[in-house]
């Protein structure tokens, strides 16, 4: 996701900003800036790529801005198309203000007509920009209550660090659930998204909650509220190192990104619901052409594939339409049956596979039309596809992914919904009943991310084990594949996932009493079939953990030990036990002493085939 730096202080700001971002990278990014104020004017310097392009431009100047007040941003792009002139510091018509800005500002398409009315020519595509014109159109000549006024016209969520020319000794910021923190230096101060930005410099630390505004000079720094109440902040100190800093005190990154998953659920799904309506605005699926299809096919590799099958049990069930899904490295070599009447959803977190990225070619080849789900903006997929559903997970550094694979899943619901609506083949009540069941699910997350202790203990007294199988059945057996990946990539266990009522036909024979079974029971309808096929296991010995529903917590008579997951509707159960799959695997792994963020012998995206 964006990273902020800014500084105010007695030395060259420039130096410090390029240094603060590069120490921002590790949290993805596309391109990055930096405004600096001199002798009144701001001067603006931004390129796409790496920091390094950055930095060769600022070294490039004959002159180097030698101001001493300035901000700084990388940009991961949700927006606009990754670009020097999509890049952050963005500045207003008049050239006064520079603003660096986290987040998404919703009504953005309003304020960019009103703006566009009252003659501001927008340079970018970005929702950015908006806010750098709406200060210059609000500044009544008192900075303060213009900033107010800005918070209350602003919907969405936002971090800014905003410089304005007629201020040389002040630095302003604001925040809306997004995380902005000021850093208290020596004759100098700084603001910044995360500590990772300031820690060379400084470890005392402020954060600025919702709505407040943050007045930041060389000597000192004044908070106000959103009526312009000055307000008393303490400060902390933070005691990591940069590498602790950018897990933000996680030991893994990998554990970083789970729980930051009810932010990238939020993320993904909100935009997307409005008034108890999925409206998928990007997407161009209409009446005509949904009423046309006559199949749909999912392709991805890995975890993507997995999500894919999660999908399709969804959507077959509620869209009434024949759902393939296939291995891309599968389906690129094997003469797919495809055409116009063939909606082909193709998945991937870093939407540069190679194996996914020559499916999606085939597939447009043959007259499908084509929906990439993808996490990385202007990524060779998202490019190539038709159609883009993007993921808002933020970048996922981990090599195991747990946020991109839930937001997949959410995104594939949203899509199913939004062509069960279009077919008229599920009830407005049922319609209704879903669509608040995905809301829910962050919540539901994050529940279960309060209280991780009997997680741990399953994975402690399982680590050494050799072999794990994870059943289920319908939507719990797409559930299980997912989770048999996670514990093998990450704690090279071997581990199987298996349709529970197949065992029977000959897999059983390998349980024992060392065969770890973990059952995900979720699906009430299937509870009895569920509950036979624990009691098969048990008498054969073999250890069984159930992952159920409140429900279905009966299960606990049969299977060895239970994990319940929030209450949730059925079909969408998928996203809740993937969390308890993720921690069973990150615990596990830990246990055995693994390198849970680089997993031996993996790479994040598998760009060849
Ligand atoms: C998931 O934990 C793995 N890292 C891997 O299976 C991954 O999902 C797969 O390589 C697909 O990657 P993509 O989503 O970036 O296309």
């Amino acid at each position: 996701m964006c990273g902020i730096i800014g500084y105010i202080g007695n030395k060259p700001a420039a130096p410090i900003l390029v240094n603060g971002l590069k120490k921002l990278e590790y949290r993805g990014y596309d391109s990055s800036g930096i405004a600096v104020l001199e002798n009144g004017k701001i001067d603006c310097i931004k390129s796409v790529g790496k920091i390094e392009q950055l930095k060769k431009k600022v070294d490039g100047r004959k002159k180097p801005p030698a101001g001493t007040l300035g901000i700084g941003h990388t940009r991961w792009a949700t927006h606009g198309v990754p670009s020097d002139v999509n890049s952050h510091p963005h500045i207003s018509r008049d050239g006064r203000f520079a603003i660096v800005h986290n987040g998404i500002i919703e009504n953005f398409a309003e304020l960019k007509t009103s703006l566009q009315k009252d003659g501001f020519v927008f340079k970018s595509e970005t929702d950015s920009e908006a806010v750098a014109h709406m200060l210059q159109k609000l500044y009544d000549g008192d900075i303060l209550s213009t900033l107010r006024r800005l918070i209350k016209t602003l919907v969405g969520s936002y971090a800014i660090g905003i410089v304005f020319s007629d201020a040389p000794d002040t630095m302003y910021a604001i925040r809306k659930d997004n995380p902005l923190i000021v850093g208290l230096g020596d004759g100098e101060n700084f603001i910044a998204s995360d500590v990772t930005a300031a820690l060379d410099h400084t470890h005392e630390f402020v954060l600025l909650e919702n709505y407040e505004t943050a007045e930041i000079t060389r000597d000192g720094v004044n908070y106000y509220d959103i009526d312009g109440n000055p307000l008393e902040k303490l400060p902390y100190r933070v005691n990591w190192d940069a590498a602790q800093a950018e897990k933000e005190g996680y030991p893994h990154f990998m554990l970083k990104e789970i729980y930051a998953q009810p932010k990238a659920i939020t993320d993904t799904l909100r935009p997307r619901i409005k008034s108890g309506e999925v409206v998928l605005g990007e997407l161009i699926l209409d009446k005509k052409y949904v009423d046309g299809l006559e199949k749909i096919d999912i392709v991805g590799c890995g975890s993507a594939y997995h999500a894919g099958i999660v999908g399709k049990t969804f959507i077959e069930k509620h869209c009434r339409i024949r759902v393939t899904c296939e291995l891309a490295s599968e389906y690129i070599y094997g003469d797919p049956i495809t055409d116009e009447k063939t909606l082909t959803i193709i998945i991937s977190q870093s939407g540069e596979t190679a194996d996914t990225l020559n499916a999606l070619r085939i597939a447009k080849a043959r007259g499908s039309h084509t929906v990439a789900i993808v996490n990385v903006v202007e990524s060779s997929i998202a490019r190539e596809a038709h159609d883009v559903l993007y993921t808002y997970a933020g970048p996922e550094i981990a090599v195991a992914t747990t946020k991109g694979y839930t937001t997949q899943v959410a995104a594939l619901y949203l899509l199913g919904l939004h062509i069960a609506k279009i077919k008229g083949t599920v009830t407005d009540g049922r319609y209704t009943e879903l669509v608040n069941g995905l809301l829910g699910l962050a919540d539901g997350i994050s529940s279960m991310l309060r209280n991780t202790d009997a997680i741990k203990d399953f994975a402690e007294r399982y680590k050494n084990r050799r072999n794990v199988f994870f059943i289920g059945r319908g939507t719990d057996y797409a559930a299980s594949l997912e989770g048999a990946l996670k514990l093998k990539e990450i704690s090279y266990i071997h581990a199987e996932a298996y349709a529970s009522g197949e065992l029977k036909h000959g897999t059983i024979s390998l349980i024992t009493k060392s065969t770890v079974t973990i059952a995900l029971v979720t699906q009430r309808a299937l509870y009895h079939k569920m509950e036979s096929n624990i009691k098969a296991v048990k008498s054969r010995k073999g250890p069984v953990l159930a992952v159920a529903s409140p429900a279905n917590a009966a299960i606990a008579d049969c299977a060895d030990s239970l994990l319940t997951i929030p209450e949730c509707d059925d079909d969408i159960s998928p996203v809740l036990t993937a969390v308890v799959l993720q921690l069973f695997a990150y615990y596990v792994a830990d246990a055995r002493g693994c390198d849970i963020d680089k997993p031996r012998h993996l790479a994040k995206s598998v760009t060849v085939e």
